[in-house]
């Protein structure tokens, strides 16, 4: 009762401080369109960073910062803590200049929350941190089909700029959206694992469904879950992923759209984190001793933000190919073969025959060059690559795994993985272990 006397007022004083204010979801577009400035986001869980300081959220920010990150998309349910959380995220970005925007999860929310959604928006939109279009506040989502942005920015008494992710890809009807994000960052069908290299198809479906809406592509650098069976938590699957981090990217610059977010910063559950690891603080790990703690403690992806880095200054502007400043050998390799026998008492995630018992380089090199893979006892195998970033790879053998790039015959770097591959394992374990190797290390 009290809820409802209290949506009629706040929907009177919005639509009287509307009127003058309230632009077309159209004209937005325009002037995103007209600046033709183009933006890229971290998708950011704040479900799992419970005990997060201003300071957690300051050095992270920093992090994406440095490889020309605009902002994070956080992600919330209907957590008590959000509002603390929150709170530290937009004073943390405000600090820094970094953008943050409020991404629901409608795995949590509803399509009868407006009111609630409507609220926070109010409150979180004024702060100077909150990334805008115009005057229009960004919002986005997980899910939400439906969901009616318009009636949301009139409660809210503000502009949005709604840029939800409708995994039905359909925006007929749509009220109040300026924008479409696909969650389609994988290759699958149905959802389901397929062995194959992920395509712009997805992405382009999205782009015609949203006629001359903006697109915000999903990219993202791997896909590993391996939660226990049902009833508790059935979840244990992979996508394939062996070549996509630098073919994402690739596709990002081929396609250019407006907005790109990557999925994600910090969803260690599945595994598509490029954040740091948090190794004193396991609880943002989600599902702590029982769950991503046992495929994430001790893999690094923080190597793969190198290779973001000049995509991200290349999208921006408006490139078709990154430049390389700095040379470095960024390798990324499963803990073990697909087929060691791990003392596990839940399964090999579904699609993990898909994988390749390979280990990975994606070269970043100034000048044409020569990349030698030694995976253990195998004998060294000798890739050429072109200057720019490639990705190449050499069967996987148990043992340390070395890493070189010659020019000519000069070595310019060479190290190890800090990691070596066993068939020796409690948990099967296709999250990748990502390091790099540069000149000076
Ligand atoms: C803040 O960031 C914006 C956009 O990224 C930039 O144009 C502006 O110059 C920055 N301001 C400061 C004080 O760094
Ligand atoms: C956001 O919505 C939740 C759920 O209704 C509410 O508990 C919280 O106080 C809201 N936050 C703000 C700042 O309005
Ligand atoms: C993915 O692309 C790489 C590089 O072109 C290729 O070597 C690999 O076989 C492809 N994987 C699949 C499953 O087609």
């Amino acid at each position: 009762m009290r809820l409802s006397s209290f949506l009629g007022l706040a929907q009177t004083v919005a639509i009287a401080a509307l009127g003058a204010l309230a632009l077309p979801a159209y004209e937005t577009n325009e002037l995103v369109a007209r600046d033709g400035q183009k933006y890229v986001f971290a998708h950011f869980i704040v479900g799992i960073v419970a005990s997060y300081t201003q300071d957690d959220w300051t050095a992270d920010m920093k992090l994406a910062q440095s490889i020309g990150i605009d902002g994070f998309a956080l992600n919330i349910g209907k957590d008590g803590y959000n509002d603390q959380q929150l709170g530290y995220a937009y004073d943390a970005a405000a600090a820094l200049n970094f953008s943050v925007f409020i991404s629901f999860d409608f795995h949590y929310w509803t399509n009868d929350d407006v009111a609630a959604i409507a609220q926070n928006l109010t409150a979180y939109s004024a702060k100077p941190a909150q990334f805008k279009v115009g005057e229009a506040a960004f919002v986005s989502s997980f899910v939400g089909d439906g969901y009616d942005w318009g009636s949301t920015a009139t409660q809210a008494g503000i502009q949005l700029y709604a840029c939800p992710n409708w995994q039905s890809g359909s925006f007929a009807g749509a009220s109040g959206v300026s924008c479409g994000f696909s969650w389609n960052a994988w290759a699958s069908e149905n959802n389901s694992p397929i062995d194959q290299n992920i395509t712009t198809d997805g992405d382009n479906a999205y782009i015609s469904a949203l006629g001359s809406m903006p697109y915000m592509m999903p990219i993202s650098p791997w896909f590993n879950t391996h939660y226990g069976p049902a009833p508790s938590y059935d979840k244990n699957w992979i996508f394939y992923s062996d070549w996509q981090w630098n073919l994402r990217w690739q596709q990002a610059l081929q396609l250019a759209p407006q907005f790109l977010e990557i999925l994600t910063w910090n969803d260690f559950g599945e595994s598509h984190y490029i954040g740091p690891l948090h190794p004193d603080n396991t609880d943002v790990y989600a599902g702590g001793a029982t769950g991503a703690v046992q495929w994430v403690t001790g893999m690094p992806h923080d190597a793969w933000r190198d290779v973001a880095a000049p995509y991200i200054k290349a999208f921006k502007a408006g490139a078709q190919s990154p430049t390389v400043d700095t040379e470095e050998l960024v390798f990324y390799y499963r803990p073990s073969p697909k087929d060691a026998p791990c003392s596990d008492s839940v399964p090999q995630p579904t699609g993990y025959d898909d994988d390749d018992d390979s280990v990975f380089v994606i070269a970043m090199t100034t000048s044409d060059g020569t990349v030698v893979i030694t995976s253990g006892s195998n004998a060294p195998v000798s890739i050429p690559v072109s200057a720019g970033i490639t990705t190449v790879s050499a069967p996987m053998a148990t043992g340390t795994q070395t890493f070189e790039l010659l020019h000519g015959t000069t070595s310019a770097m060479k190290g190890s993985g800090d990691l070596q591959v066993s068939s020796d394992c409690t948990v099967y374990n296709f999250n990748a272990f990502v390091g790099s190797v540069t000149a000076s290390s």
